[in-house]
């Protein structure tokens, strides 16, 4: 399969004061056609700073290294015009919260139809092509009176339409790449079953793929080709979405994994250190059971697990790998 996305070796910081918090460290991952791929991981490990440097819609306080390409295209040095001609059209998102997201001043039609025309007048006869466009999608979203509900504002919605109207959004200039960030976030659970019943029948209807940036391993399960786990700002782990479900190999997505409702909801002790206090050698240590000595003087790298799998963990270590890596040979130099 072609690679439609490819993010080579991605560093985000923040200026803050007078320092710098780096947040993303050598993220990689790839995304190809007609794959959806989950970024799974704890709230604050990064996901969404990873769609955001991907959309161009990270602050001006944002330090950003590493390549990002779209259709064998590097994107992160595009100027905002020339992104400008990929947002929507090829690179479409759902953001995390309907409440931020939509204007509370506007009808919902309006606002939809705005991602169509980029607020641009059009003619009576293309507004009408829109608006058809408009009901059609909203019929296929379970979205009840498409005519209604386009004159709707956002407050007079449920939770779950206002969701599914960010959805429609996100999908109505039919992009090649959406990004969907957490859309099973904060809802009921009876919503939840919808939102990734909705995400299964875009990802099979519409060829389009798909980052899903989520906490909720279950949608991963229903929705994904693959998974990447992210902790503290890192890729840790990278497969095939059943493999990584069935067999985790990171200590972190094994904990992650052993935590859930139907495994026993065994919750993993300690907490995600803050970007500011780092551990020196693997992030994960003082929260791993199997740590062993190294582990907290030398950083790990991606090693290969066979089947596609990657795993950031020394014991998956090809023998000498780690040693090539200018990062622990740093980390080594100061141990
Ligand atoms: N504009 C910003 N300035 C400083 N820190 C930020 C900024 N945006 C995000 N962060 C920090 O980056 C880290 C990762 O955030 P985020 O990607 O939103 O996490 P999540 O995985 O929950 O989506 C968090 O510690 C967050 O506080
Ligand atoms: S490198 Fe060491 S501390 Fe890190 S996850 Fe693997 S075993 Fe645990
Ligand atoms: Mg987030």
């Amino acid at each position: 399969m072609e690679k439609l996305l490819e993010i080579k070796n991605l560093n985000v910081g923040f200026l803050m004061g007078n320092g710098q918090i780096q947040v993303l460290n050598q993220v990689s991952l790839d995304i190809c056609e007609n794959e959806v791929l989950a970024v799974v991981g704890e709230t604050g490990c990064g996901k969404s700073v990873t769609g955001s440097a991907i959309l161009h819609l990270l602050p001006e306080n944002a330090v950003i290294k590493g390549e990002i390409y779209y259709k064998n295209q590097e994107i992160l040095k595009l100027t905002e015009e020339e992104f400008r001609k990929l947002r929507g059209k090829e690179i479409g998102s759902v953001p995390q919260s309907s409440v931020s997201s939509l204007d509370p001043m506007m009808r919902i039609g309006e606002q939809v139809a705005e991602c169509v025309t980029g607020g641009e007048r059009q003619r009576k006869s293309e507004q009408e092509n829109i608006r058809a466009r408009i009901w059609k999608l909203f019929s296929r979203l379970k979205l009840p009176g498409e005519r209604k509900l386009c004159r709707a504002y956002p407050c007079q919605l449920s939770g779950g339409m206002n969701q599914r109207v960010l959805l429609s959004m996100g999908v109505i200039t039919e992009p090649k790449l959406l990004i969907v960030d957490e859309p099973t976030k904060a809802i009921d659970w009876v919503l939840r079953k919808e939102v990734v019943e909705i995400l299964r029948q875009m990802k099979d209807e519409t060829k389009c793929s798909m980052m899903l940036i989520t906490h909720d391993f279950g949608a991963a399960r229903q929705v994904a080709d693959r998974i990447a786990v992210m902790y503290c700002g890192q890729v840790v782990e990278t497969g095939g979405a059943e493999e990584i479900l069935a067999h985790p190999k990171h200590p972190y997505t094994k904990g992650l994994i052993d935590a859930l409702p139907s495994q026993g909801f065994h919750v993993m002790e300690g907490f995600m250190p803050s970007f500011s206090q780092l551990p020196e050698g693997c992030r994960f240590a003082p929260r791993c059971g199997r740590s062993l000595e190294r582990c907290r003087r030398q950083i790990p790298e991606m090693y290969n697990a066979g089947n596609g799998r990657q795993v950031r963990c020394f014991l998956f270590e090809e023998s000498g790998a780690a040693y090539r890596s200018p990062c622990v040979e740093e980390a080594i130099l100061h141990a």
